[in-house]
Parts: structure tokens; sequence; C-alpha cells
């Protein structure tokens, strides 16, 4: 009896600590179907997929009806299982999956690829769930060459079951054929979307109030978490919903990640709501109140017209003892021209801090002209109640599509992208279905057409690169020509280096993947391993180019490339790692000890000498297109090095969620503004840049973002005008008032002065400016050496100030 006991209450322990560290939500329903597959497979992220070759779930379909093929070329972004087999259709086929009643998600995987003897680009099919028509006349393959381009699709809907069974039907369209990878049915808590606590959601703006009941299916457009990073399904709550972040660069925006806090969940927001990160990050506008009340805080997202859509806002204060109580951050809520919450508190609405809460609303986005729109979410800081704080805060967005009265969710393919031919020029921009977010956008009404014209350029780039991958994608990989000296690692070796990749090693992140610091064994010195994403859509054949012209570029004021690896499609480089980090922590991190100007003009003069090389060097002709204080390394002897240079830096603009703004973000107040005119990067661009680096170098001052002080004009222009005005010693940082030689600030003010001339051909080329800052150093040197002559030297000093310009 004792040992009854003692095994129950064993088994007891056993099963509440397994529960504890179990996903909050157990699927009742949880099938995934790996089609054209015969077999059992385990997917790299360890869930196991039934091979569909037993017709278990779909007996009734005649044999003849369906086969199963294998794509010809696995692309580096698709993993085996489940994209590398295909079931093809000729014929109507039903996959009849038997389910427990209540809403069911229903994702459906695609990889629109070579099929031996079939023609992917005349596949076009329709696929109905139960009564709802999910897709019409459906090309996985435009849809998939949409800007930017992606190897594979997942749709995901959720589709309610009232009798036990859920229908999945593939009908060809005529003289077509149509075709699946994978198929994914998780059931969900009945609450979670519809039926929800709140009872039913208004239609913003009305009195109309929609019920999402057994008689709506939803797709998915977007799920994102705000302010943090790429979630995939595995880390859900048990769902296994992907959540992608909103943008991994944020300029004058804060991101928050508070993950000591404990997020409180509750009745009305239970733990399967979303995980706990979502809630742990978020995306704020900043400290400035004067600059948060002059923009809104802004996402964009492309959806089809003629719909309804359901928007589920996440929020969470989650900074411990700042915001705890009623009206301390009160902001208005925008969505798509209507204002969803005029007050917004977050505390107030959830009770308090560390505790989540979300926010649902319907908004109809009309039939117009064109068949995508975008949906937008704005939000602005309300100074009515007189609120402590002037800024907003968001953790999560959630966005689905409504079923019409029809029961339809389909919507027009997207047209066709021409076919590669010689001119890349193409008028008409069609829009992505990627999430297109763009983060404290405008300040300016013009940005909008900044914004239009960039991403403009950038599509034109994006599809030159995709048609370099497209028509490079069935060649084998070529391996790096003879003579090449750049060490291959294996993984092993870069595991141990990074501790399989360890978090806290991370020293930088961007949208190609993250920066690691690490040791490699043998090797005495410390090196950079930079990962990048699988998403960042760089081809192995750009990744071997790189390689190779990376290898051959070895210059003292330049980041050298040590090695990479390849191993299991990954896409490594390791390069030198740089002990004191980028020249942007030294001006504006109190921490670190303020340089001199002599210091500063030798750091300027290094990087000068870096962009020289690269414009004139010996391999051939590079323009570096992000100069910036972050990309200015210094090495243990505060050498500097010029970083991030070659095609990998261009991973983020790629990157399949990535917003083509947000590169834009990062470099904005380094743009050329003759790039916007002409479309067109030269070296006289990269001169721009670096001038702008100049007066940074100049004006920084610690502990403030000389950038947020006046977005209006941008920094150029800002100081630009304390140049032209004669003022400029009124912006220099404060530690060097009195200690620059006037004849050297005077030549140093010019050259930032013509670096950022507004045509580029009146800048002067990097060799210039190299001969002309070793000019301001030498003026700075014998000064110093005057002075030191001169009895004390303070006289000089007094005076020096007042001289210039
Ligand atoms: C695949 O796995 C399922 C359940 O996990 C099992 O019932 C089935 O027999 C397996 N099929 C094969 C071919 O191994
Ligand atoms: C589907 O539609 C048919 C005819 O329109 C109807 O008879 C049937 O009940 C519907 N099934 C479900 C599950 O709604
Ligand atoms: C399907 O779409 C393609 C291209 O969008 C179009 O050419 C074709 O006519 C459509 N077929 C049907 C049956 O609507
Ligand atoms: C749909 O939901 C309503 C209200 O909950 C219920 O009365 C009805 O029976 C449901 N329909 C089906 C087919 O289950
Ligand atoms: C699902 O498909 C099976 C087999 O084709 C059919 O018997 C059943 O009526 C269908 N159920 C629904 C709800 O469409
Ligand atoms: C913020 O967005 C709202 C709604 O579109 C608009 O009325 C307001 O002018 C915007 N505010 C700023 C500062 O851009
Ligand atoms: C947004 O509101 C403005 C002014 O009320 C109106 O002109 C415009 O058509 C609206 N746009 C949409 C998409 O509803
Ligand atoms: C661009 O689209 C417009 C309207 O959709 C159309 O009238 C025009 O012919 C298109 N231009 C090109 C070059 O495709």
């Amino acid at each position: 009896m004792l040992t009854l006991i003692t095994f129950t209450v064993f088994l007891f322990i056993l099963f509440s600590s397994f529960s504890s560290t179990s996903t909050p939500y157990t699927p009742n329903d949880y099938i995934l179907l790996n089609c054209g597959e015969s077999s059992n497979s385990t997917s790299d992220d360890g869930r196991i997929w039934l091979g569909d070759d037993d017709y278990k779930y779909s007996s009734s379909n005649p044999k003849t009806s369906s086969f199963a093929s294998i794509a010809s070329y696995q692309d580096f972004s698709v993993t085996r299982v489940p994209y590398m087999t295909a079931r093809i259709f000729h014929d109507k086929f039903i996959y009849s999956f038997p389910v427990s009643h209540g809403p069911k998600f229903l994702r459906l995987y695609f990889y629109p690829n070579d099929y031996p003897g079939l023609d992917i680009t005349t596949s076009f099919f329709s696929v109905s769930a139960n009564n709802y028509t999910l897709l019409h006349n459906f090309s996985a393959y435009l849809v998939s060459s949409i800007p930017p381009p992606q190897a594979f699709i997942i749709k995901e809907f959720i589709i309610p079951v009232t009798n036990k069974v859920l229908n999945v039907t593939f009908t060809p369209s005529p003289n077509s054929f149509a075709f699946v990878n994978g198929i994914e049915v998780v059931s969900m808590p009945t609450n979670i979307y519809m039926g929800h606590n709140y009872g039913s959601v208004k239609l913003l703006d009305t009195n109309y109030l929609f019920v999402l009941d057994n008689t709506t299916a939803l797709e998915t457009m977007c799920r994102l978490n705000v302010g943090g990073r790429d979630l995939s399904n595995v880390d859900d709550t048990g769902m296994f919903r992907t959540w992608n972040e909103d943008g991994p660069y944020s300029f004058g925006v804060t991101q928050i990640f508070q993950p000591e806090v404990t997020i409180t969940y509750t009745l009305s927001t239970p733990a399967y709501t979303a995980p706990e990160v979502v809630y742990k990050t978020s995306r704020s506008m900043g400290p400035n109140a004067r600059i948060n009340f002059n923009y809104n805080l802004t996402w964009f997202f492309p959806v089809d017209s003629g719909f309804y859509y359901f928007v589920r806002l996440h929020f969470c204060e989650s900074i411990p003892d700042t915001i705890t109580r009623v009206n301390e951050r009160v902001f208005t809520i925008f969505i798509y021209n209507h204002t969803a919450e005029k007050a917004m508190d977050v505390i107030a609405a959830s009770g308090g801090n560390g505790i989540p809460v979300y926010k649902d609303y319907v908004v109809l986005v009309p039939h117009s002209s064109s068949s995508t729109q975008d949906l937008w979410i704005a939000l602005h800081p309300t100074n009515e109640g007189r609120p402590m704080f002037w800024d907003a805060i968001l953790n999560g967005i959630e966005i689905f599509k409504l079923s019409n009265s029809d029961g339809s969710l389909a919507a027009p393919n997207p047209e066709a992208q021409p076919v590669p031919k010689l001119s890349m020029v193409q008028q008409n921009h069609s829009k992505s279905s990627q999430i297109k977010v763009i983060v404290g956008a405008t300040v300016l009404g013009s940005i909008v057409f900044l914004l239009l014209l960039l991403s403009f350029i950038f599509w034109q780039r994006i599809k030159q690169l995709w048609y370099n991958m497209k028509s490079s994608n069935r060649r084998k990989v070529s391996p790096l020509s003879e003579g090449i000296r750049c060490k291959h690692f294996s993984l092993v070796d870069i595991l141990n280096a990074t501790n399989n990749f360890d978090d806290a090693l991370i020293i930088g992140r961007g949208g190609f993947g993250n920066v690691y610091k690490g040791q490699i064994q043998g090797m005495q010195c410390e090196v950079a391993i930079k990962r990048l994403n699988s998403k960042s859509h760089q081809g192995e054949n750009e990744f071997w180019t790189e390689i190779e012209l990376l290898s051959q570029l070895r210059y003292i004021n330049l980041v050298s490339l040590i090695g990479y690896c390849n191993d299991s499609h990954e896409m490594i480089l390791v390069y030198d790692y740089m002990a004191n980090g980028t020249l942007r922590d030294h001006l504006y991190n109190c921490d670190n000890i303020p340089f001199s100007w002599k210091q500063r003009l030798q750091i300027c003069i290094g990087a000068a000498r870096g962009l020289n090389y690269l414009h004139s060097g010996a391999v051939k002709r590079i323009i570096h297109r992000d100069v910036k204080t972050t990309n200015i390394l210094l090495d243990e002897k505060w050498v500097a090095k010029v970083s991030d240079f070659g095609l990998s830096k261009m991973g983020p603009i790629f990157t399949a969620n990535v917003p083509i703004t947000t590169m834009v973000k990062g470099t904005f107040g380094y743009m050329d503004p003759e790039y916007f005119r002409r479309l067109q990067l030269t070296e006289k661009s990269d001169v721009y840049s670096f001038g702008v680096v100049l007066l940074e170098v100049l004006c920084a001052r610690p502990a403030v973002d000389i950038r947020l002080e006046d977005e209006q004009i941008g920094l150029a222009g800002w100081a630009l005008k304390c140049v032209e005005n004669e003022t400029i010693e009124q912006i220099i940082d404060p530690y060097l008032q009195g200690k620059i030689a006037p004849e050297s600030l005077r030549v140093f003010a010019e050259i930032a002065r013509t670096c950022l001339h507004e045509m580029g051909v009146e800048r002067p080329t990097m060799s210039d400016v190299v001969g002309m800052l070793e000019f301001a150093l030498e003026l700075q040197e014998t000064a110093e050496t005057k002075e030191a002559v001169e009895v004390g030297g303070d006289t000089i000093q007094a005076q020096t100030i007042n001289d210039v310009v």
C-alpha cells in the first residue's frame, strides 16, 4: 500500500515537473503530413512528419489522381522535410482529417521548384477546407516571386470544424496541376481567437459587432514579436505559430527587452495567448518627448483589398518600477484611417506592470483599384490627460483576413513578374506580400516619397540579385578559385568557438544574422564569427563570390576575413576580432574615456585610408555603401578598420521579413542626397557618408545622440548649417573645446563641408580626404609643440575657439 502511495506521489511529482517545462497548451489534434513521402521523417525542428503514401488521410481518392515527386533542387533556405517531396494532383483530391470539434490551424507548405517532367509556372489550383475557399486559381510560383522572392510559401488558416472532420480539397485549374509539400493540422484553445473573452469585436468607427464564430475562417497575414526576434514554431505556446521580428534595426526608436521580468498571465490573457518573450520585448518611441510628439510609430502591412481584417495588438508594460500606475504612458492607436483607441493606457487595461493584455479590432479594407493596399497601424502619444511620459509601446501584432460572405479567403494572383530579359527596367511595382514595417517613420511628409523611391531602388537591386539567384540556382555551387588564401573551418570548430552559438557571446545582430565573439582552438587571437541567416537570401554563389573577393582584400585599415565555414548549409564568415569595438561606441558612450583631437584625427585618417583602398584598391573598385561610425572598428592598438563591406552586408535588404526601409533607418542620416535623385551609387556616395562621420567625430558628445537633436534636417543638414553660419564652436564636443588648434579645426571643417557637397562631382576623392586630414593632423601637432614651448599655454587655449572659421 505504502509503495503504491509512494509510487503515486512519485508519478505526481514526475508529472508536475514535466508539465512545468511543457508548453501552456497541448493540442489534442496534431497532424503533420509530409506529402509525397512514404516513411516517417523528422524535420530540422525535431517534429515527426508522417508520410502520405499510405493514403491514411486520403483513402477515398482514386489512386491515379495523384503521384509523389521529389524536387530536383534543394534551395539553401528550405529544409528537406517537408519541402523536398511533393504530392502532385492531376485531378480533384481530398484529404480528410478526423479532428475534434472547434477551430483548427491548417498550415500548407509549398515549395514551387522544379519537379521532374513538370513546369511549375503552369501550376494553378484551388484549395478549399470544408466549405471555405482558401485559395483560388493559386500560383505558388507567382506568389513566391513577389520581391523579395522566397523559395517557399507557408499559408496558415484557421478553419472552424463543426462535424469532426477537416476536408482539405485540392482542385487543379483546367489543364493544370496542383501540388503540396506539407500539411499541418493543429487544434487551439476554443476561445483564443474565435468567440474569445471579450465576446464580439467592434468594427472600427461603427457600432457593428463582429462575431468570430463557427461561420468564419481566417487567414494569418502576419504575426510579429514587436521589438524582438524571430520565434520559431517550436517556441510558441503549443500551437506551433511562428512569430517574426518587426525589423532588426531601429533608429530613434527604443527596443526593449526585459528578460528578468515575470510575466503574470491572467484569466483574460491566459498563458497560451502568446509566448512570454513576446511580452518581454517591445518597441517604444524613445526618450525625447518633443521628438515623440512629432512622429508616429508606424507599421505597414500589404493586404488584399475587399476583406475585413481582424487585428490583435499585444501589450505589456514590462520595465519593472518604471511604468506601474495609471496615466503614466497613454497613447492613441490609429488603424487604417480609424482611431482605434483615443487613450490606450496599458496599465489601466492590464491591471499592472508585467501583466499582459491584448486588444482586438476589426477593420474593413474596401475594394479599390489596386488589389492590395497597405493596412497600417500607428501609435502616437496623447497629452490630453497629462500623462507622465509622452511615449507609446507595442509588444506584438497579429493580423488575420476574415472569410467573406461566400466563405472565401482567396485573392487574385500577383501580376506575373517579367521573365528575365536583358532589360532590368520595370515600371510597375507589385506589392510584396511580405510585411513592410516602417518603424518610427515619418517626421517629414516627404519621407513617404523618399521611401517609395527607395523601395523602388532596392526593389531593382533585389530583382537583380533574384535573377542572379534564379539563373544560378540550378548550377552546382562554384568552388573557390585556386590560390585563395582563406581558411576553411569545420562546423565543429565554429560550435566550439561560439559555445554552440551561445547568445551570451553575441556582439552584433542584424538582418544578415548574428555576430559572435569566439576563440578558435589552435589560433592565438579572438575572432568575430558572422553567421549568415539562412533567410538572408544570400545564395551560395554570392557567398563564394564574397569570400573570394574579401580574401583578396588585405589592408591595415580593413577588417580582414580569416576564413569561412559552409558545413551543413551554414554560411559563416570568420573575421579578425576588434578588441576596442566601434567608433560610435567611443563617441557616445560615457563609460569610455573621450578621445583627444589627435586621436580622433588619426582614427579618421585610418578610416579614410581604408575607404581609399576600397575605391582605388588592388582587386577591384568597391563602393562601401554603408559608411557610418558603427562600421569603423578599433583594434587593440586603436587602429581604425573599416568593416562590413562586400556582399553580405546587403543581407538585411534581402531578408524575407525585413523591410526595405530598415536599411534606410540604420543609415538614413548618412545617405548621399544625390543617390536619391540619380538612383546611382558612386564612390562619392561613400565620401558623403564619410563627411557625416567627420561631423560626428567633431560634434558627438557622450550620451547625447546628436542625430536625435534635430531629426527634421538630419545630422548633416544641421551640422552643415552650423558650419555655414560659422557657429561650429557651439556644436563641437565640449570635451574638445579649447583643445583644437584653430587652423586644424578650420581645415577639418572645410573637409567635412566639401565631403557633404550636394553634387558628387564637387566632393573630393577619398585620396584627397586622406591628404587633407593628414594636413589637419600636422597643423594640430605643430600647434601642440608650440604650445608646449610657450609658458603654460592657457592663453592660447582660451583664444583658439574664438578664432575659428
Ligand atoms: C509512422 O509513425 C506513426 C505514428 O508515429 C506510426 O503509427 C506509423 O506506423 C509510422 N509509419 C512508418 C512507415 O514507420
Ligand atoms: C457545406 O455546404 C453544403 C452545401 O452548401 C452544406 O450542405 C453543408 O452542410 C456544409 N457543410 C458545412 C460543414 O458547413
Ligand atoms: C488563373 O490565373 C492565371 C494567371 O493569373 C490566368 O492566366 C488564368 O486565366 C486563370 N485561370 C482561371 C481558370 O481563372
Ligand atoms: C455554431 O455555433 C452556434 C453558437 O455557438 C451553435 O448554436 C451552432 O450549433 C454551431 N454550428 C455548428 C454547425 O456546430
Ligand atoms: C469530407 O470528405 C469525405 C470524403 O470525401 C466526405 O464523405 C465527407 O462528406 C466530407 N465532409 C465534409 C464536411 O465536407
Ligand atoms: C499620426 O497619424 C495620424 C493618423 O493618420 C495623423 O492624423 C497624425 O497627423 C499623425 N501624426 C504625425 C505627427 O505624423
Ligand atoms: C482615409 O480618410 C481620408 C479622409 O477622411 C479619405 O479621403 C481617404 O479616402 C481614406 N482612406 C481610406 C483608404 O479609407
Ligand atoms: C502599370 O500599371 C498601370 C495600371 O495598373 C498600367 O496602366 C500601366 O500600363 C502599367 N505599366 C507598365 C509598364 O506595365
